[in-house]
């Protein structure tokens, strides 16, 4: 099997929320697809062990916001770098609130939709999230960005530093370690499914 077939897949970015007892937490994911119509349904893929699949599961709702041509690494950063479990992402950051309370960016998108699960399937790595949308708005007429313009417009360039040596590549995503000098640039992050871009060195010493 070849992996790089994987990388000619294209996607959206989405800035997902949900929120259960008092907790609320957002995500950045790359895995949204309008999966069906009347009603008008959202599919989205969630990696297990994080805690915004882990609100979706208890509350049954989510939020997504899709992100624009404006978006900044930033916020894609706060979002899809680190986790909630860890900070509040949503703390001094311009949210507007759906019906059920559920944060959607108030910049940087250009349409919110706002589900309720219908269905959900286990699929080991991740959870496959059916949601029935119940609200949508159209936010600005910026086009959306897509995850291939991510890697090549908005990620920052990793700095070369050739005084240290490289002795693995960790996935920035989901923190698996791959050790060895060279990364194969086919390589997949086996927890989340990220391509070997999303790696960043991890240097001796
Ligand atoms: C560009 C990009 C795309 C991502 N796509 C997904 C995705 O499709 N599904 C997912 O669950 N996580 C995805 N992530 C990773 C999550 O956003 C990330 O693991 C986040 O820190 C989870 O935060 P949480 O634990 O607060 O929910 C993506 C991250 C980035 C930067």
């Amino acid at each position: 099997m070849d992996n790089k077939a994987f990388f000619n897949l294209i996607y959206g970015i989405c800035m997902l929320s949900s929120s259960y007892e008092g907790k609320t937490n957002g995500c950045i994911i790359n895995t949204c697809i309008q999966a069906a119509n009347d009603p008008a349904r959202l599919a989205i893929s969630c990696i297990n062990g994080n805690l915004t699949p882990e609100l979706i599961k208890k509350s049954g709702i989510f939020t997504l916001s899709v992100l624009d041509q404006t978006v900044s690494f930033d916020t894609i950063k706060r979002f899809g770098l680190q986790s909630g479990r860890d900070v509040d992402k949503f703390e001094g950051f311009p949210v507007l609130s759906d019906s059920r309370g559920l944060p959607y960016l108030a910049s940087e998108a250009d349409a919110m939709f706002s589900c309720r699960v219908t269905e959900s399937i286990d699929l080991g790595s991740h959870t496959l999230f059916i949601g029935e949308v119940v609200d949508a708005r159209v936010l600005s007429a910026e086009p959306p960005v897509s995850y291939a313009e991510y890697h090549s417009r908005i990620k920052p360039r990793a700095k070369s530093e050739p005084a240290k040596e490289i002795v693995g590549w960790k996935c920035s995503i989901f923190g698996f370690q791959y050790e060895g000098k060279e990364l194969p640039e086919d390589f997949m992050c086996p927890w989340c499914g990220h391509p070997a871009s999303d790696f960043e060195p991890v240097y001796a010493g």
